[in-house]
């Protein structure tokens, strides 16, 4: 598909999560999402082509709004996996056909216009970086997502290392995701207190491992974070995210905005 596009001031982001996609329509020059973000659960089974038809349909909703990007914008997208030149090489919760399906190339067909494709907590991690907690700070900031698994963005000096798998990291024997996601709170019927308790586990291990100056706390809970942040005893600073759970609409619109050359 093309690489030239007619200038727009808006783009779309869509966020493609283990429970639900999400998609906004995204100012580039502040990061706000302009509107309501517009949500569907995510279909199961996950595959390539029900959740194509998912985000086909934000899409469409999306472009008819008042503030909706120039009909050939590219649209960012983010996944929940590892993403290595728009090919997915990881599924751990979406549906295990996605393994080394070409990610960019399903959406772009299906919607008819250009993608860019990247890995979910990345997405966050540049938008917290670029306009949100971590704007300005030197040396290595962790963006850590607690949803239905666990992301994270690994940046330094506000450059983003993409492809980081921190939640995959194994703990006490256990694959960390699997007891302190958000998802694993709910499973587990966690009061604040014991969830607070696994994610002492957990980050301690991961301060020890890569001496971050400040840890930012994204996804759903983020709003939450009250009932478990001030429990928890490490060195590094640990705050919410400031774009909440809208991290990751911003981060795949703002990445695909500078791929394709419409903004710095
Ligand atoms: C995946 C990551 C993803 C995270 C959050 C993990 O299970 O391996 O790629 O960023 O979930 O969705």
């Amino acid at each position: 598909m093309s690489t030239k596009h007619s200038s727009t001031e808006t783009v779309i982001g869509i966020d493609i999560g283990g429970t639900g996609i999400k998609g906004g329509i995204v100012r580039l020059e502040t990061g706000e999402m302009v509107g309501e973000r517009f949500r569907i659960d995510t279909p199961q089974p996950s595959t390539p082509q029900a959740v194509a038809k998912v985000v086909k349909e934000i899409v469409d909703e999306l472009m008819t709004r008042k503030h909706a990007p120039a009909a050939d914008a590219p649209v960012g997208i983010t996944f929940p996996a590892i993403i290595s030149h728009g090919i997915a090489r990881s599924a751990a919760n979406v549906d295990k056909s996605w393994i080394d399906a070409d990610v960019d190339k399903i959406f772009s067909e299906e919607l008819g216009r250009d993608v860019q494709v990247m890995n979910d907590a990345d997405a966050a991690g540049l938008a917290e970086a670029r306009y949100g907690a971590g704007k300005g700070v030197k040396g290595t900031v962790l963006v850590i997502t607690l949803g239905t698994g666990i992301g994270s963005a690994f940046i330094y000096n506000g450059k983003l290392i993409p492809n980081a798998e921190l939640g995959h990291l194994e703990i006490d024997g256990f694959d960390a995701e699997s007891k302190a996601s958000a998802s694993a709170r709910e499973r587990d019927g966690l009061s604040w207190e014991e969830y607070a308790g696994r994610l002492q586990r957990y980050f301690s291990h991961v301060e020890f491992l890569f001496s971050p100056e400040l840890f930012i706390i994204g996804g759903g809970i983020s709003k939450r974070s009250e009932d478990y942040l001030p429990a928890l005893k490490l060195r590094a600073k640990i705050i919410p995210a400031q774009l909440a759970n809208n991290a990751g609409i911003v981060g795949g619109a703002l990445q695909a905005a500078v791929h394709f050359k419409i903004t710095k």
